[in-house]
C-alpha cells in the first residue's frame, strides 16, 4: 500500500517540490501518495507551487497562536485524510507534545547540518561563517525537541572549496532535494 503523506512548509518549498515530483514520475511513484501541502504561513511561496501542480493545499496561519491551540486545529483539520507520513520540508515551527503523540514516529524532517552540531534555523550560514570543511544534510525522526529526534540518514557535503554562502546553500539544497526523497523511499518500503 502506497502511504499517505503530507507536506507541511512554512516558505519557499523547494524541497517540497522534489519530492512532488518523485511521487508524480520519479522514485517514489510507488511509494506514497502525496495527499496534502499544509503551511502555517500565509506567505508560503511553496503553497503557490504546490497549486499550480494540481496538489490540495492548506493553510492555517500560526501567528499569534498558542502551540498546543494551534496544533489542535491541525490535527483535527488532517484527521479525514488518514494521513500516514507527516513530512516537514521547511517547516519553521515546534510542534506540540500532542501532535508528536499523534503522528508518533511518523513526521520525519530534514536538517541542513548534523542534528548534533547545530539545531534551528541558518545552518548553511553557520558552516559559512565557521569557515568549516564540511556540513552534512540529516533526515530524522521529529520528537518534542528542536532537531533532535533520532537521526534515519545522515549525508555529507564537501564545502572545503566555496567561497560564498550562495555557493554552499545551492550545493546543500541539491543534496537535500536528493537525499529526501531517496531516504523516504527507503523508510516507506520497509515498512510494507
Ligand atoms: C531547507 O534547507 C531545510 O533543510 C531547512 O530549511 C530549508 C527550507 O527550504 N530546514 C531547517 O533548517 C530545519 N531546522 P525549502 O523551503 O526550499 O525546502
Amino acid at each position: 500500500m502506497k502511504k499517505r503523506i503530507a507536506i507541511f512548509i512554512s516558505g519557499r518549498g523547494s524541497n517540497m517540490d522534489a519530492i512532488l515530483r518523485q511521487t508524480r514520475d520519479g522514485i517514489l511513484r510507488d511509494a506514497c501518495e502525496l495527499v496534502l501541502v499544509f503551511s502555517n504561513n500565509p506567505e508560503a511561496k511553496g503553497l503557490e507551487t504546490a497549486k499550480n501542480a494540481g496538489v490540495p493545499t492548506e493553510c492555517i496561519a500560526s501567528k499569534g497562536k498558542k502551540r498546543e491551540n494551534f496544533d489542535k486545529e491541525v490535527i483535527n483539520f488532517l484527521e479525514p485524510f488518514k494521513i500516514d507520513y507527516i513530512i516537514l520540508a521547511g517547516y519553521m515551527r515546534l510542534l506540540s507534545p500532542l501532535f508528536i503523540r499523534t503522528y508518533q514516529k511518523r513526521i520525519i524532517n530534514i536538517h541542513p547540518a548534523d542534528t548534533r552540531a547545530f539545531q534551528g534555523v541558518g545552518a548553511y550560514d553557520w558552516a559559512y561563517k565557521n569557515k568549516l570543511q564540511k556540513t552534512y544534510a540529516t533526515v530524522h525522526y521529529v520528537d518534542e525537541g528542536m532537531d533532535t529526534g533520532d537521526i534515519i540518514e545522515q549525508r555529507e557535503l564537501d564545502i572545503s572549496g566555496m567561497t560564498t554562502l550562495e555557493e554552499i546553500e545551492k550545493a546543500g539544497l541539491a543534496l537535500e532535494h536528493k537525499m529526501f526523497s531517496e531516504v523516504l523511499k527507503k523508510l516507506f518500503e520497509n515498512e510494507q
